[in-house]
C-alpha cells in the first residue's frame, strides 16, 4: 500500500495549480483506500509477482475519488473525510473538472500497462458507475421504486469498482477462467454489502467515525433500503411519514423518518441483507488457494458489514 501511495503521490502531479490543490487536498484526506487494496489481494492471492499491481490500484482510488468528487456536487454534500468537501471548498465548477483530470489520468495511467483486458475491464466499470449514478438520479424524490430498482442503482455505482478491482488482480495474476470470475463475484457481493452499510450509516453513524454529514440521503430524497423497507413493513403512518420525505427532501424530517425506521427494524434488515450479501461473497473464493492474502479478503467481507466508518 505504501507503494501504491507513492504511485499516487507521482501521478497527481499538473502543471496546472488548481488540479494539484483540489486533487491533493482530497486524496491526502485520507480515506479507507479499500479499492486499491483489493487490487493487490486478488493479485497475490494469485501469486503476482510484478509491479503493474501498484499502478493499477493507484489507478482504480483515482477512478474512486473522480466519483466522490462528482457525487459530492450532485449529493449537494458539505463533509467527507472528515473535512470540507472540495466543491464545498473550491466550488462545483473546480470539483467537476478535477474529477475529470483524474479520470483520463486514471485512463493514461491504464494504457501505461498495455493490457487490452485491463482496460476493457476499467472502461466498462466506469461507464457502470456513471449509468448507476445517473439511474440513482431518477430515482431521487421517487417514493415507489423497488428494492430490485435500488439494488440496481448499488450494484451500478459502487460494486462494479469492487468487481473490477477484483477482476484485474484475477487478469494480472493469470487467474482462470472459473477463479477470475469467483474473485469478480466476491467483488461484486463485497460492494453491494458495502454500499447496503453505507446506506444504513447515513442514518445511523457518528459523524466523528464516517467524516461525513448524516441525513444527506434524505436531504437529497434517495429511496434507500432503510427507507423502502420502513415504506413496505412500517405502519400506515410511517409509511406517509417517510413517502412525503422522500418526495420533499430536505432535513426537517430526519428525526421522525430516523425514528419511523428504527422502530420498524429498517436498519436491522438492511444489515441482514448486507450480511448476506458478504456471506456470498466470502463463498466465491472458495476455490482460490489459501494465502494471507486470501484471509485478508475474508477478513474484508467481515469489515465491509461490522464498519463503523
Ligand atoms: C464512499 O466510499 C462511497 C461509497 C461507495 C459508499 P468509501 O467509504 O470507500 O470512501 P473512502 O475512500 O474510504 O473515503
Ligand atoms: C456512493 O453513493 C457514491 C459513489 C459510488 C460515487 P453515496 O452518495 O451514498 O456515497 P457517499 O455516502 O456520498 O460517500
Ligand atoms: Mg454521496
Ligand atoms: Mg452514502
Amino acid at each position: 500500500m505504501q507503494a501504491v501511495d507513492a504511485v499516487i503521490r507521482a501521478r497527481l502531479h499538473s502543471d496546472v495549480v488548481l488540479i494539484r490543490q483540489v486533487a491533493e487536498y482530497i486524496i491526502h484526506s485520507g480515506g479507507k483506500r479499500l479499492r486499491p487494496a483489493l487490487v493487490l489481494y486478488s493479485a497475490g492471492a494469485m501469486g503476482y509477482q510484478g509491479t503493474h499491481h501498484h499502478e493499477l490500484a493507484a489507478v482504480v482510488e483515482f477512478i474512486h475519488t473522480a466519483t466522490l468528487l462528482h457525487d459530492d456536487v450532485v449529493d449537494e454534500s458539505e463533509l467527507r473525510r472528515g473535512r470540507d468537501t472540495a466543491n464545498a471548498l473550491f466550488g462545483n465548477a473546480a470539483s467537476v473538472l478535477v474529477g475529470d483530470f483524474l479520470y483520463s489520468r486514471a485512463f493514461q495511467m491504464m494504457v501505461s500497462v498495455d493490457s487490452m483486458r485491463v482496460m476493457q475491464v476499467l472502461a466498462d466499470a466506469t461507464n457502470t458507475i456513471a449509468e448507476g449514478e445517473v439511474l440513482q438520479l431518477l430515482n431521487c424524490h421517487e417514493a415507489d421504486v423497488a428494492v430490485e430498482d435500488y439494488l440496481k442503482v448499488i450494484r451500478y455505482k459502487t460494486a462494479k469498482l469492487f468487481e473490477a478491482a477484483c477482476r484485474i488482480g484475477a487478469i494480472l495474476g493469470g487467474a482462470s477462467e472459473a477463479i477470475e470470475e469467483g474473485l469478480a463475484s466476491y467483488g461484486m457481493h463485497l460492494g453491494t454489502a458495502f454500499q447496503l452499510i453505507d446506506d444504513v450509516l447515513d442514518y445511523s453513524s457518528e459523524e466523528a467515525q464516517t467524516g461525513k454529514h448524516l441525513g444527506d440521503d434524505l436531504a437529497e430524497g434517495k429511496p434507500t433500503l432503510p427507507l423502502i423497507h420502513t415504506m413496505q413493513h412500517g405502519t400506515p403512518e410511517q409509511s406517509a411519514l417517510v413517502r412525503q420525505a422522500i418526495e420533499e427532501g430536505g432535513r426537517e424530517a430526519f428525526p421522525a423518518v430516523l425514528e419511523a425506521i428504527r422502530s420498524c427494524g429498517a436498519l436491522d434488515e438492511t444489515r441482514r441483507r448486507a450480511a448476506e450479501e458478504s456471506e456470498r461473497a466470502k463463498a466465491a473464493i472458495s476455490a482460490l488457494p489459501a494465502s494471507l492474502f486470501k484471509e485478508s479478503l475474508l477478513k474484508l467481507s467481515d469489515f465491509a458489514v461490522a464498519r463503523d466508518h
